[in-house]
């Protein structure tokens, strides 16, 4: 048990924050797996003041059994504190606030926003300091470990000077966006040094990652991102190693076949059929590897999905191929 600001967290994972893909009804699907704690896409503050409604879109989310953040992205304090108070008008069941501070994208960065935060430590403590003073919500941080040079003890101790309530560390610079090995060494033991909880990200695919990047860091809790991008079951398996011991086994290619489908109704219900099996377009065949014909079964997905019904008659075709093999 650890705490989140006076929020009692049993487990230790965390769904990451992901762009384009953690929407309401995806954290939905997946939080039914486990998850202790889930954070939205990340959400501009000048959307929010000015009402742009598809930034509104991100914030309007039902009360889920499971701790929800919502990230926050910008540069400026006041902006920032601003839009965390419209967010909270806007939906009183948001749990806490998250401010994004690991961002590579260019079109964040430019702005000030997202790790370019990390090129001023102190910046980042005034932005926590902004946002605690117009909310009693837990305040979060996710940095990386520097943006070009690794510099995040020092984002560290402006961030606990201003009261931050947990951090998340990707253990990667912006330099190294998502490629190549996190750097695990360079926060090894990290939590001994922080006064608040840690959670940490990067390559989190397997159980044994999870254990791997738990036990070097000492970190509360670890994101899955990436890795819980078809394999929701992977959720289910660190929760139960850490409860029981028990390791559980994978997922076989039915049991893949329905978390698949039952995903896909979660997105539709929030999105509509069109939207979400686009977007499903390259979601779906992510479910499917290391099969019999199972690369053949991605690139179907990956062009031919329109509607819900596609999906189960391309699942019910390659299920026949998969039990004659
Ligand atoms: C498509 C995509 C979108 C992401 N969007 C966000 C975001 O909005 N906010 C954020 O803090 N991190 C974001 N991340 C970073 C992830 O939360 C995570 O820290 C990163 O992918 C490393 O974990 P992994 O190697 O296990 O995927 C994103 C990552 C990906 C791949």
């Amino acid at each position: 048990m650890w705490k989140l600001g006076n929020i009692d967290i049993k487990g230790k994972v965390v769904l990451a924050p992901m762009a384009g893909i953690t929407s309401a009804g995806y954290r939905k699907y997946l939080n039914s797996f486990g998850v202790d704690i889930c954070v939205s896409e990340m959400v501009s503050d000048m959307g929010l003041i000015y009402q742009n409604k598809e930034t509104e879109s991100y914030v309007n989310f039902e009360k889920d059994q499971v701790i929800t953040g919502v990230q926050l992205f910008g540069s400026n304090p006041e902006n920032l504190a601003k839009s965390a108070i419209i967010a909270l008008k806007l939906n009183p069941n948001i749990d806490f606030f998250d401010v994004n501070m690991g961002c590579p994208v260019p079109k964040v960065t430019k702005t000030g926003a997202g790790s370019s935060i990390m090129l001023k430590p102190s910046l980042a403590g005034d932005i926590i300091r902004a946002i605690k003073n117009v909310t009693d919500k837990p305040v979060t941080a996710k940095i990386r470990l520097g943006y070009n040079e690794v510099n995040f003890k020092d984002v560290i101790k402006e961030l606990e000077n201003a009261g931050v309530d947990a951090i998340g560390i990707h253990a990667r610079t912006r330099k190294e966006l998502y490629a190549g090995e996190p750097h695990y060494d360079l926060i090894k033991d990290l939590r001994k040094e922080t006064k608040v909880p840690l959670i940490v990200s990067g390559n989190i695919y397997t159980l044994d990652d999870a254990i791997k990047a738990l036990d070097i860091t000492g970190a509360e809790a670890v994101m899955v991102a990436r890795g819980g991008v078809g394999n929701p079951f992977l959720i289910t398996q660190i929760k139960t190693y850490f409860e029981t011991g028990e390791r559980l086994p994978n997922p076989s290619f039915l049991e893949q076949c329905n978390y698949c489908l039952e995903l896909a109704k979660s997105m539709i219900e929030e999105k509509g059929e069109l939207t979400a099996m686009r977007i499903y377009r390259s979601i779906a065949p992510k479910f499917f590897s290391g099969f019999a014909n199972s690369r053949t079964l991605r690139t179907v997905l990956a062009t031919s999905l329109t509607t819900y019904q596609s999906l189960v008659n391309i699942l019910d075709e390659f299920k026949q191929e998969y039990l004659k093999v």
